[in-house]
C-alpha cells in the first residue's frame, strides 16, 4: 500500500508541512517506536503492553491494520490499531489503541492514522468495527451506538461510548456480543 498524506487545515500555510502526517502500516523497525507512543499518550503502559500482546497473538493480529503517522522525519508521532474479535461468532474488527505523543495531540495525527486504518481495512474486504472510546471523537469516523448494529458488550458501557462502523454499508454485518482477543481481558 502506498502511503498516504493528511494535513492539518487550522495552521497557516507556512507551518502546515510540519503538520502534515504521513500514514503507512507498521514494519518491524517501528515497534520500538510504537510502544513510546503508547506509552507517551497514556497514563501508564497497558496499552503499550496490549499492543504487543496483540502483536504476538496470530489469531488477533492482522498484517496492514496496525498504521502509524510519522512526520516528514519518519519519526512515529501516532498510531492506531485494528485487531481481530468476533461478534455473534463472525469476524470483525476492533479498533484499539489509538494513541498520539502528547506533544501532537490535536494536530490530526490520530484521526490520519485512524482513517488511514479504516481505509487498510476497507480493502481487505473487512466490515463491522467495533471501538471503545470517546463519545466526542469517533463518530467523526462514520461511529454510530453499537446498539444500532445489534452488537453488545460483555461488561457495562456507555451507549455512546461503545461505537461500531460498516465499512461497506451495502452488506449485512454480524450482531451478537462482541469477543475480544484473549490480550483484551475481557
Ligand atoms: C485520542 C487521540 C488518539 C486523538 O488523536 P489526535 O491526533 O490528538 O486527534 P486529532 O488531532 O486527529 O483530532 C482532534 C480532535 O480529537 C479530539 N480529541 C482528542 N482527544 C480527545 C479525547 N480524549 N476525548 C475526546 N475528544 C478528543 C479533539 O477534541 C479534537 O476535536 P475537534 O477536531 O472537534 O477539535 C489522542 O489525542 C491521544 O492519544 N489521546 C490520549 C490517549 C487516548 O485517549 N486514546 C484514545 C483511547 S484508545
Amino acid at each position: 500500500m502506498s502511503p498516504y498524506e493528511t494535513s492539518c487545515s487550522v495552521f497557516p500555510e507556512e507551518v502546515i508541512e510540519l503538520f502534515t502526517w504521513i500514514t503507512r502500516p507498521e514494519q518491524h523497525g517501528d515497534i520500538a517506536e510504537i510502544r513510546a507512543v503508547n506509552v507517551a499518550a497514556f497514563p501508564g503502559e497497558d496499552e503499550a503492553d496490549l499492543v504487543e500482546a496483540l502483536r504476538s497473538d496470530p489469531q488477533a493480529w492482522v498484517d496492514g491494520l496496525s498504521i502509524v503517522a510519522t512526520d516528514a522525519s519518519g519519526a512515529v508521532v501516532g498510531h492506531a490499531l485494528l485487531t481481530r474479535c468476533s461478534v455473534g461468532g463472525e469476524a470483525a474488527l476492533a479498533l484499539a489503541p489509538c494513541a498520539v505523543l502528547p506533544g501532537y495531540q490535536g494536530t490530526g495525527a490520530g484521526s490520519a492514522a485512524i482513517r488511514a486504518g479504516l481505509d487498510a481495512a476497507k480493502q481487505r474486504g473487512e466490515n463491522l468495527v467495533v471501538v471503545l472510546g470517546h463519545a466526542d471523537f469517533y463518530p467523526r469516523f462514520g461511529f454510530t451506538a453499537a446498539s444500532g448494529f445489534g452488537v453488545t458488550a460483555p461488561f457495562e458501557v456507555p451507549d455512546d461510548s461503545f461505537l461500531a462502523l460498516a465499512l461497506d454499508p451495502n452488506q449485512d454485518t454480524p450482531s451478537g456480543e462482541i469477543k475480544y482477543a484473549t490480550a483484551f481481558g475481557v
